[in-house]
């Protein structure tokens, strides 16, 4: 005996006609088998062990086999169906397939637009009631459209273009939560049911699994999963991919005899067709106005993780169908609806370890090793967690379920931990104290987040950051040795720390990708040349945190000597000025670094120099406790230039204008801080009047 796909069984010989006892047996037990499926599938709550189901269902087989004229398409039994169909055919929807606007707006301001518009165009005054509206979880599959006709699933749809789809009814077939019947009284003579198609993600992983162990294409979501095995020509294929099914509106609805249906609002349609048998998401709510609607979208949010399927966002609709009817459509969309979708994308995962990162400036990151998981598309196996104080925030530890999130190209991080057991006591995470890379000590200035390797040259993980500030031009100012030559330099071996520079010969140069003899030449001239430097510069160039060019002057004048600095005090430090307690740590605990000392004397034996002296005698401090901004550019000034003298002169120079500023010194050109300053009353000074403040006289 041969099955066609959903036509009738044509016995090859005539079968005994069933007695109306075993007629009335078989379909008892095939509503049996159908509750109990709906109960498993639909549901999610099993009245009956997997035994008892089978040995019913063989019960029916047996029977079915006896008498082959009582088998209907419909039957539990014919649910494994097989035949290839030569292509997909297409078919026009009668009430289109629609989309819906969407917003991505973060959480209040998408429902409040959303909200705004409605009660714009229902004309409701402020002191309206708030809107009715229904919020749904916006599942993240494929549109699909369900056609019953005298209760009898008659075809599956795909959306398409909206106007028409494919027949994918052979495999829609397969999808046991998909009611073959509706057996109920009430039900429409024709009722299309709207709904997503999707994989839940244990059946995505596993789908993944068994793809991979039969050397077949894994799938980078359960959405293309979804997607393709609804495509699929071949139903036994698609019944190998377990697909699931949400229902979440109607579209060509005839009514029956009866009358059919009379709804009023969109949540008693959907609420009807729970009651026929289809999955409704429990998460679909009703909710008054643009308040209601931002809670759900933010509780939804913090649930998402953890769905057992992925959704992208969520939608909202308003509830009342009178109303989306006098609302209407623009265009593909209809005006009561919107998506909002989630910025991000999250996922849950187990969380195997956590390593240490150095970057490029020395911050010690720690980041999580995670159970490989596709967040959104892509395998995720490392997230940041940004720092120790947000790893103890968030109350993760290692072997905990945790929530990582995408967003956009942004480096995933861990969000937090996913409540539940923990199987054993595990320590919580600690900072090492030497740093992972060069084992220099780690450290964290007060009211800072982060800890920091304090190996700065020495540390292979900031070599190139160290190099690139150390050739910086207001540091030793070497010309042509940018981040593409420090790359190579540093990547091939070549150089490994700052006195390597001044060990570089002209071959070695000249090997490098794209040096041309020339080109090297010129670097090693801009090397020979920044041998002769000055103590500020010098100090500024070796990259201590916190020491920038102000302070490495105000260091150098203070000190005069670079030994001076090094073997200096903390409290020593402090007495320079502008000098706090973090800054002078950061000097002090540098040159306590052996190998930050030996970088120092293998730069001098190179012969990098400066002239030393006694402290320099200061300059008088005529302009201490001055502000000055400096605008546009002077007729004979550098602005560099200028800024050293007023800084000479006990002025503190700064970027922007306030109330506070005592001068701003523009000149050509000058822009937005120019007209700041008159605004607010600052006098104004050019630069023949600047060089008469500097000379202590009245401006
Ligand atoms: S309602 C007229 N509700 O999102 C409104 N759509 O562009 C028709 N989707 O591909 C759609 N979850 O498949 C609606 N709860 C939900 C949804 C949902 C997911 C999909 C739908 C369509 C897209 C809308």
């Amino acid at each position: 005996m041969t099955l066609d796909l959903f036509g009738d069984a044509t016995p090859d010989q005539p079968a005994p006609a069933a007695p109306q006892s075993v007629v009335n047996k078989v379909q008892a037990l095939r509503r049996q088998l159908q509750q109990w499926a709906h109960e498993y599938y639909v549901l999610d709550t099993p009245t009956v062990p997997d035994g008892e189901y089978d040995q019913v269902f063989q019960q029916l087989q047996a029977l079915e086999g006896a008498y082959p004229a009582l088998v209907t398409p419909d039957s539990p039994t014919q649910r494994v169906i097989g035949a290839v169909l030569a292509g997909l055919k297409p078919v026009r929807h009668v009430v289109p397939m629609l989309s819906i606007r969407t917003e991505t707006d973060n959480e209040a301001s998408g429902a409040q637009a959303f909200d705004a518009r409605i009660r714009r165009e229902l004309e409701l005054g402020a002191m309206a009631q708030p809107v009715e509206y229904v919020a749904e979880p916006k599942f993240d599959g494929l549109a699909m459209s369900l056609r019953y006709e005298s209760g009898k699933l008659v075809h599956a749809v795909t959306r398409g273009d909206g106007e028409v789809g494919e027949d994918v009814t052979h495999n829609i077939r397969t999808i046991r939560q998909i009611p073959w019947v509706l057996e109920a009284v009430d039900v429409p003579q024709v009722l299309e049911v709207r709904g997503e198609v999707y994989m839940r993600r244990a059946d995505f992983l596993k789908l993944n699994e068994r793809q991979a162990a039969a050397g077949g294409k894994q799938f980078a979501n359960p959405r293309n999963a979804a997607a393709g095995s609804v495509r699929q020509l071949d139903s036994s294929i698609a019944m190998q991919r377990p697909l699931s099914f949400f229902a979440y509106g109607v579209g060509e609805m005839t009514p029956s005899e009866q009358g059919g249906p009379a709804w009023v609002t969109h949540y008693d349609m959907l609420q009807q067709l729970k009651k026929w048998g289809f999955p409704v998401a429990a998460q679909v709510r009703i909710a008054y106005g643009a308040s209601e609607l931002i809670a759900f979208h933010s509780e939804l949010g913090v649930q998402r993780a953890t769905l057992p399927y992925e959704i992208d966002g969520v939608v909202y609709k308003v509830n009342s169908l009178a109303l989306q009817r006098q609302l209407g459509f623009v265009t593909r969309e209809p005006r009561w609806a919107v998506a909002h979708k989630y910025p991000a994308q999250e996922m849950a995962t187990v969380m195997e370890g956590i390593d240490v990162q150095v970057g490029r400036t020395g911050k010690l990151t720690p980041v999580a090793r995670l159970a490989p998981v596709s967040v959104g598309g892509v395998t995720v196996t490392n997230a940041t967690l940004h720092n120790l104080f947000e790893t103890r925030k968030k109350r993760v530890r290692v072997g905990d379920m945790v929530v990582v999130r995408r967003a956009g190209d942004v480096i995933p991080e861990v969000v937090g931990r996913v409540p539940g057991e923990r199987p054993a006591y595990v320590a919580n995470f600690k900072m090492p104290s030497q740093c992972p890379i060069c084992g220099s000590e780690v450290v964290r200035e007060k009211g800072e987040a982060n800890h920091r390797c304090s190996g700065g040259l020495f540390c292979p993980a900031q070599r190139k950051e160290a190099l690139l500030h150390f050739a910086a031009r207001r540091a030793m100012d070497i010309e042509g040795l940018g981040s593409k030559l420090v790359d190579q330099l540093i990547d091939g071996g070549v150089v490994r720390t700052l006195p390597d520079l001044y060990r570089l010969g002209l071959s070695g140069l000249a090997s490098l990708d794209r040096m041309a003899e020339k080109s090297a030449q010129n670097v090693l001239d801009a090397l020979e040349k920044s041998k002769s430097t000055t103590l500020n510069r010098f100090l500024f160039g070796l990259g201590i945190r916190n020491v920038g060019e102000a302070t490495a002057k105000d260091l150098a004048r203070h000190f005069g000597l670079l030994d001076a600095i090094m073997e200096a005090s903390v409290e020593q430090l402090m007495q320079v000025r502008d000098v706090g307690p973090i800054v002078a740590a950061s000097i002090h605990t540098f040159f306590a670094q052996p190998h930050n000392r030996e970088v120092v004397e293998q730069l001098r034996a190179c012969g990098v120099h400066w002239e030393e002296g006694a402290p320099a005698e200061k300059a008088p401090q005529i302009l201490a406790g001055k502000t000055v901004v400096l605008t546009g550019t002077l007729p004979t000034m550098g602005r560099d230039q200028a800024k050293e003298l007023l800084e000479a002169a006990g002025a503190k120079v700064s970027g922007s204008v306030s109330k506070k500023t005592s001068y701003v010194v523009a000149g050509a050109e000058a822009g937005s801080k120019l007209t700041k300053a008159q605004e607010l009353g600052v006098p104004v000074l050019d630069e023949d009047s600047l060089l008469a403040l500097l000379q202590g006289k009245d401006v």
